[in-house]
């Protein structure tokens, strides 16, 4: 199918172009920004033409900016070029992560929603090429985003050239979903005038310069989402602690809640449709499949995220039903769908997960034993630091059981235990609030590690507080003991644990 009926400005028809000449663009050494935000509403047939341009020889590396985490015609093709040398702010994906773990590809991990304004400001360089998927282009030259917005706006704001893939893949009814606002900088900034999670503030387009624009290109290659995993017994676990504290702690009516990425974060959103809680209202970063659940069961009254994110069935049931769930959704930018600002104003409710926390609450979420990237830090941050109540997930275990997630110390802090609220296992709930560390450790131990660490856990705790003491007791050569004798032996327990 042509694009041009998707193309108002007329003026911009002259545009239209294929991939490979939009491609040409594109040259070595390059800051480029594209839309996407996990793999959704990313950019296709430009990369892909990129991508082929390298494999016939033609050297190239650019810095690669997304909103997250982006599709595999994107990501994974040009990691498997190695091209690119620097990637910020957040990637999940076998080759682009073994590329940043190698040392091939430079990754700065950075809160999502301090992103846009870094670029303006110009602490990221200067953005030589935004690459953007959309649903349509305005009569006003406005550009509509598809199934994600994340930095598009800022990115279509910043960049020299603007390349815009319109995809037919995506539906028409898309447009009217997002609200598009770009706040001044400080000390310009005015308050954000949002406090309920369906209000709108700005644009259903992103503002381009046509002059900008220099190519625009057909695509109809669609989303490739991930699957997520059938909810298993831990996840179950988790969501039927958390929502029975949540019951107790708030009553019938919750705060708006956040909830993270992947199967644990899909699984306690699905746990709330067995709950009797009605009137749920969610702002979020990304949509998966247990909103559509709670949007079906009428537990579920508006949504506000920067991206859909659901399995590739999810995305099929979201397109089927459109125009019965885009009433109760809001795709924003991530600097407001993840701002500060809001998510302090509404007290959200924040339910993120963890690698690994240790006795005092500490948690990390990006790597494994200190050195390796998991897939980034996301927006567990800016939620973590300003949420009214912040919670981490983590079953007790990984590697049947030869991994505590429960140490004494975590290899890499992403959330300090001066954030963290609440830590929630398969095993049970540590309320942390009000509490001296040393107060956090029983509940930590007793309620969260599964059960065959716990006497090691109190071992440790007892010994560091015996032999050094004071405020946060840490026996300094131990503290990631458990860790090294996982490298060595394939378990933390010691020789002769059960
Ligand atoms: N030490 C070593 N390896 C560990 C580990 C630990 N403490 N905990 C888990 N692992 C391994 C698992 O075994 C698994 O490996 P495998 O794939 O070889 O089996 C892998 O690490 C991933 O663990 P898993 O429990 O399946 O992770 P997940 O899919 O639930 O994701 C995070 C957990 C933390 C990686 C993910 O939530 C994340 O990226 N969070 C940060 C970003 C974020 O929170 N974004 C949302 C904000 S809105």
């Amino acid at each position: 199918m042509g694009i041009e009926s998707r193309v108002f400005n007329k003026e911009l028809l002259s545009k239209i172009t294929t991939a490979e000449e939009a491609a040409r663009h594109i040259k070595d050494g390059m800051i480029i920004g594209t839309s996407g935000f996990t793999p959704c509403g990313y950019p296709k047939a430009v990369p892909l033409a990129v991508a082929e341009r390298i494999k016939k020889g033609e050297k190239m590396r650019f810095s690669l900016l997304t909103g997250a985490s982006v599709g595999v015609e994107l990501d994974e093709a040009w990691a498997e070029v190695n091209a690119i040398a620097k990637r910020f702010p957040y990637q999940t994906g076998k080759t682009i992560n073994k590329r940043i773990n190698a040392g091939d590809t430079m990754f700065f991990d950075i809160h999502l929603s301090q992103m846009a304004q870094q670029l303006r400001y110009g602490f990221l360089g200067k953005m030589d090429v935004a690459i953007v998927e959309a649903v349509c282009i305005l009569e006003n030259g406005g550009i509509v985003a598809s199934t994600s917005v994340g930095n598009s706006p800022t990115f279509l704001q910043q960049a020299e050239k603007v390349i815009i893939e319109v995809n037919t893949s995506q539906p028409m009814e898309l447009v009217g979903m997002s609200d598009i606002f770009i706040p001044a900088d400080p000390p310009a900034r005015h308050p954000l005038p949002i406090t309920d999670v369906n209000q709108r503030m700005g644009t259903i387009y992103m503002p381009c310069d046509p002059k900008k624009i220099v190519a625009i290109v057909p695509c109809d290659i669609g989303d490739k989402t991930r699957p997520l995993a059938p909810i298993d017994e831990q996840s179950k676990a988790m969501a039927r602690h958390l929502i029975k504290f949540l019951e107790k702690q708030y009553g019938e009516v919750l705060p708006p809640l956040q909830s993270g990425v992947g199967n644990v974060a899909n699984a306690v959103m699905a746990g709330l449709v067995e709950s009797d809680y009605k009137n749920l209202k969610v702002w979020t970063e990304v949509i998966q499949d247990a909103m559509f659940d709670l949007i079906d069961a009428g537990k579920l009254s508006a949504v506000s995220g920067t991206s859909l994110s659901p399995s590739p069935e999810g995305l099929q049931r979201f397109y089927k039903n459109i125009l019965k769930y885009r009433d109760k959704i809001i795709l924003r930018p991530q600097e407001i769908s993840n701002n500060a600002e809001i998510a302090r104003r509404m007290g959200l409710i924040a339910m993120n997960t963890a690698l690994e926390v240790d006795i005092y609450g500490n948690v990390n979420s990006t790597h494994t034993f200190g050195t390796t990237m998991v897939n980034g830090i996301g927006g567990s941050g800016d939620f973590s630091r300003n949420s009214g109540l912040v919670v981490f997930l983590t079953p007790a275990a990984a590697k049947k059981g030869a991994i505590s997630r429960v140490v004494p110390h975590v290899t890499h802090t992403d959330h300090t235990e001066h954030e963290v609220h609440m830590i929630v296992t398969d095993q049970g709930v540590a309320d942390l609030r009000g509490l001296d560390p040393k107060e956090k450790v029983p509940l930590i131990i007793e309620n969260c590690a599964a059960p065959e660490y716990r006497p090691l856990l109190w071992d440790y705790f007892n010994r560091a507080r015996k032999k050094v003491g004071g405020h946060t007791p840490m026996l300094l050569d131990e503290a990631f003991s458990w860790h090294v004798r996982f490298n060595e032996t394939g378990t933390m327990k010691p020789e002769g644990a059960a």
